[in-house]
């Protein structure tokens, strides 16, 4: 059930299910524990004590054949790597702090103008087309390219990024693994961190404005990031960035349209932007599921947790549990409590691109009002993502009038 197609397009009702009979569950389909009320996956997301980010990918290949171990001997050493979001204190401490020099709120700020350039572009020539796939068009190249930019990359090599960072996090999502997918993952990752050492080469002898070059050069206690960490730091941007940003601007609009009354208010009441992007967020997390590794056995809400097991935190199920969000299944524009929502995340590991991700999503909404008043879906049968740990539409297809 956990994890069929019909999950994709609509895991609530399994959610609620979850949420009332089994709200800490083991499931031996995902091989690990299921957390889904509100309060404990905040709670779990927080707790530095008993769960781990270090190394918990490296029991996502447990169950497998040891010469498809051996076949992904990269993949598995790549995983065993610190990084910001694969580390926990002391040295989650020393790289978030370096990592969020690069996101302060000044920082943000300045990629402002950036961030309102490419969304006038991408939707402008969006929108002279009439009807268009506004996921292929928009919500999917802003977010790689303004973090291929980040990263330092030169336009043209744009597509690599793309293709990169959907391949790499194919594999992942629950604690079965696919071997073919893990394949590719493997691939793309090799291929990204070639291209990346030679970026970072290059950086460290000809420092520019972008954040490799402060990542690069960066100390903090006059500890640098080692090579390793710094290549594990730059695909987690690109993966955590990338996706997830495209399903929140995606779902944003596939849910404004979807109700007319919705398109109107908002085109009517521009200050409601930033309530409409903090209920999509709630509504529909772009990253469902989070988890982490138990590396303490512990008990948790009467259940017993064995150490070196897998629990994933169902974000999307709390996002809509009854107990924080009265009509939790309902959009409204006007929710008093929409930013309660635990899409990214809480605690320590608290999403470092929040900010970024919101000034994106309210460029290209604010963009798209202006150029398009009259969009409408355009009735062409829109899909889902086959992505297991994501939530996003695969084409929200629209018309300008
Ligand atoms: C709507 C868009 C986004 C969502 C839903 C999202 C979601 C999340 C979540 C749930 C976490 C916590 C992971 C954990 O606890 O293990 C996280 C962490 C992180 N996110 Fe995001 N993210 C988004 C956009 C971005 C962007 C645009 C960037 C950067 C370009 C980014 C960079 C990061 C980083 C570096 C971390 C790790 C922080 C740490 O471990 O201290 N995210 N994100």
């Amino acid at each position: 059930m956990l994890v069929s197609s019909a999950m994709l397009s609509d895991p609530f009702p399994a959610y609620a299910r979850l949420r009332q009979e089994a709200p800490i569950a083991w499931s031996p389909r995902w091989n690990a524990w299921i957390v889904s009320r509100y309060a404990d996956v905040d709670v779990s997301l927080r707790d530095k004590e008993n769960l781990s980010n270090e190394n918990r990918q490296a029991l996502l290949f447990d169950d497998m054949a040891p010469e498809q171990r051996e076949a992904l001997a990269k993949l598995r050493h790549y995983y065993a790597q610190k990084d910001v979001i694969g580390s926990d204190p002391p040295d989650h401490t020393r790289m978030r702090g370096l990592v969020q020099k690069a996101f302060t709120p000044r920082t943000v700020a300045s990629l402002q103008p950036r961030v309102e350039t490419l969304a006038r572009e991408m939707v402008e020539a969006a929108v002279a087309q009439g009807e268009f796939d506004f996921v292929a068009d928009v919500a999917h190249p802003l977010p790689v390219v303004l973090i291929a930019e980040l990263l330092g990359a030169p336009p043209e090599d744009r597509h690599l990024f793309k293709r990169w960072s959907s391949d790499i996090l194919g594999f992942q999502g629950s604690g079965r693994t696919a071997f073919a997918s893990a394949l590719t993952s493997q691939q793309s990752l090799t291929e990204l961190f070639t291209y990346m050492t030679t970026l970072i080469e290059d950086r460290r002898k000809n420092p520019r404005e972008d954040l490799i070059s402060v990542l690069a050069a960066a100390e903090e206690n006059g500890a640098r990031l080692s090579r390793d960490e710094l290549l594990a730091t730059c695909n987690t941007l690109l993966t955590a960035g990338h996706e997830t940003t495209t399903n929140l601007i995606g779902n944003l609009l596939r849910e404004l349209l979807a109700d007319p009354a919705h398109w109107e208010a908002i085109r009517a009441q521009p200050r409601l932007i930033p309530n409409a992007i903090e209920e999509s967020l709630r509504l529909d997390a772009p990253k469902q599921r989070n988890f982490r590794r138990i590396k303490r056995a512990h008990s948790f809400g009467g259940v017993d947790l064995p150490a070196d097991q897998m629990i994933f935190q169902l974000i999307g199920s709390a996002n809509r549990d009854p107990d924080v969000f009265t009509n939790p299944d309902r959009f409204e524009l006007e929710r008093s409590n929409a930013r309660d929502h635990l899409s990214f995340g809480a605690g320590m590991h608290f999403c470092l691109g929040a900010g970024l991700a919101r000034s994106e999503a309210t460029a290209v909404l604010t963009r798209l009002i202006e150029a398009a008043p009259q969009l409408r879906l355009s009735g062409r049968p829109n899909t889902w993502q086959e992505r297991a740990q994501f939530r996003g539409p695969g084409a929200v297809w629209v018309r300008v009038k």
